[in-house]
């Protein structure tokens, strides 16, 4: 079992967690996740670790309540355990001393983004960051992106803080002002990091994705995270989360994304109405 040892609401949805786990918390680098199973009927969910801290023991998570498992999790508390938690699953992200690194997360991609952006600057790049949301108050962790960045720069959709517009228009200014940039490394929503890799694609930056195909084992076992890459199959879970931007399938994956969505829905019908009984 897992103990909860923290928990906060970053935002609407979003939630800060955690856990005791100490030899996960030992051995994770930057870019890798891990499984969890809340309890022996629950379903297993991949979710990044935004830090981890060997001495206590402990890795964090964070989360957004998208369907059933993230809704249940959300609602456990301080002190509750978790079945299981599997890790560190993935490869670590390559970090080296290339230069100028920029570091964009969109919406809850902000979160696994930060530990890549610390491990840039902790290698001695110049680190400039773009984080963006929706709006002001889905923006999350900025006042870490901002610790771990030479420069942060932020956007939102609806202009309520920061540029008006995508982060992707916000990395266009900054070759438009002929900043010199080594590398980008992105994670949000499929659309967002599309979007990225074209902006970058014409001025031949490497873009490095992190993807979120739907995985189960995390270990190359069940293939159910299949992505294309190259016009070669690759693993998401062994072979990645990470792969270069340009050559990944962006509209495959949205579609597999979308395979289960009449079970995702049934399941969170059930839930929700489980939850309303026990009201
Ligand atoms: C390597 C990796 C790292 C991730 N890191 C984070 C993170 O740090 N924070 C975070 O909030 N989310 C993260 N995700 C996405 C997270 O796993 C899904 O949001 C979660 O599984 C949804 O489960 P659910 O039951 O709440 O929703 P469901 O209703 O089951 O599904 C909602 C949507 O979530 C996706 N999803 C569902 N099941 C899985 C699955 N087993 N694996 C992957 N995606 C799934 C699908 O797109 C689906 O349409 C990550 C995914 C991957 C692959
Ligand atoms: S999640 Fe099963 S092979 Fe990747």
């Amino acid at each position: 079992m897992y103990k909860i040892l923290f928990k906060k609401t970053l935002a609407q949805s979003i939630h800060l967690m955690r856990i005791e786990a100490p030899q996960i918390a030992r051995k994770r680098k930057a870019g890798q996740f891990v499984i969890l199973r809340l309890h022996d009927r629950g379903e297993r969910v991949p979710l990044t670790m935004t830090t981890s801290d060997a001495k206590e023991g402990s890795i964090s998570i964070v989360f957004q309540e998208v369907g059933k498992t993230s809704m249940e999790l959300a609602k456990m508390k301080q002190g509750d355990s978790i079945l299981d938690v599997a890790g560190p699953l993935g490869n670590p992200t390559h970090i080296e001393k290339i230069g100028t690194v920029v570091c964009i997360g969109g919406g809850l991609g902000v979160a696994p983004v930060y530990p890549i952006a610390v491990a840039m600057k902790e290698a001695g790049n110049k680190v400039i960051s773009i984080i963006g949301a929706r709006t002001k108050d889905l923006l999350i962790m900025e006042k870490e992106m901002r610790a771990a960045s030479d420069e942060l720069l932020v956007s939102t959709d609806d202009g309520s803080y920061g540029f008006f517009g995508f982060v992707s228009q916000v990395l266009q200014g900054l070759i438009d002002k002929k900043t010199p940039i080594n590398q980008v490394v992105t994670i949000g929503p499929v659309p967002m990091m599309k979007a990225v890799c074209e902006v970058a694609r014409p001025h031949n930056i490497s873009t490095m994705v992190s993807l979120n195909p739907i995985m189960v084992d995390g270990t190359g076992m069940c293939g159910v995270c299949r992505v294309t890459i190259g016009g070669q199959m690759k693993f998401g879970c062994v072979d990645g989360p990470e792969f270069d931007g340009f050559k990944v399938d962006f509209a495959e994956l949205s579609k597999r994304l979308r395979s289960y969505i009449e079970q995702e829905k049934i399941s969170l019908d059930k839930f929700k109405c489980t939850q309303c009984a026990a009201m």
